[in-house]
């Protein structure tokens, strides 16, 4: 039996001519198996499956960076960590509100995203990962007519997911079909109650009059730039599914160093 270790054994008590019980036990050496396959059908990419919270560090140093500089860094991974941390142990008591991750290249955005999802789905429930860019252009393809996928087996999964992770929402140039498209999905999610965890590289700018969900300012953190209007979240995926998020959605901005450049090329060891 594949999987497991089919166990035969004399049922407590059983009588002399009544049937034996035989039952399936998960074998250990097929957890990693199982995580591996749950992983794979999110669509996790690869380069992500390794990502939790144990390996998320939070007291990183950089050469030629200032102890105050660092601390508020570490401060805004911990603070980072301990938001998303809590959401995925939480999950689905009192997930009513999904999580925007909010931060410059390489600060961990997605390694976060994937770790919640990863705790959520090893727990039984379904997820799904999607690269923003990938998920417009698998609905894009699905019009096609030699395509195999039709629009809703694209959509069905990701608007049905328990729990959807939108990585890098706002990274290619809105178009109307796209804004539309993607309005859809997070309306429907939305009054489905199912939750969404966003990523991007955009913020909201000052004069967007950004807000978290509480409805408080995001605490900036010193050393992360407020992007002008043209660069702003709401002008990569326009005012309507802006504030659609502020609904669905904590704010958690995070600001520190590109971990991929200053971090992990920094030390001889990573
Ligand atoms: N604090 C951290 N501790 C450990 N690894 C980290 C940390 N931050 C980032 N990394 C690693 O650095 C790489 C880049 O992180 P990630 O892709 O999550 O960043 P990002 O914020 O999503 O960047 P982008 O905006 O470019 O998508 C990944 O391999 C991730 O595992
Ligand atoms: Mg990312």
């Amino acid at each position: 039996m594949e999987g497991a270790q089919a166990l035969a054994a004399d049922r407590a008590g059983a009588g002399a001519g009544e049937p034996k019980m035989a039952w399936a036990v998960p074998c250990d050496c097929t957890t990693g198996d199982r995580t591996e396959r749950a992983l794979q059908r999110s669509r996790v990419p690869e380069r992500y499956r390794h990502c939790d919270f144990e390996n998320y560090e939070t007291d990183n140093d950089i050469e030629n960076v200032s102890r105050e500089q660092m601390a508020a860094w570490n401060r805004s991974l911990a603070q980072a960590k301990l938001m998303v941390q809590r959401f995925a142990d939480e999950f689905p008591v009192g997930s009513e509100h999904g999580l925007l991750l909010m931060g410059p290249c390489g600060v961990g955005k997605t390694h976060l995203a994937v770790s919640a999802m990863k705790s959520i789905v090893l727990r039984g429930h379904s997820g799904l990962f999607y690269d923003y860019r990938e998920l417009l252009k698998a609905i894009q393809d699905s019009y096609n007519p030699e395509s195999q996928a039709t629009e809703m087996s694209v959509l069905e999964p990701v608007l049905k997911a328990e729990i959807l992770v939108l990585d890098d929402v706002g990274s290619s140039k809105p178009s109307l079909w796209a804004l539309e498209t993607v309005g859809h999905v997070l309306n429907t999610r939305y009054n489905e109650k199912r939750v969404t965890l966003l990523t991007t590289n955009f913020l909201d700018s000052d004069a967007g009059g950004g807000s978290s969900a509480n409805g408080a300012p995001p605490a900036r953190v010193a050393g992360m730039r407020a992007p002008t209007m043209e660069d702003s979240l709401t002008e990569r995926v326009g005012k309507r599914i802006r504030s659609r998020l502020y609904e669905m959605c904590r704010t958690v901005e995070i600001s520190a160093a590109d971990y991929r450049k200053e971090i992990r090329h920094a030390g001889p060891f990573r």
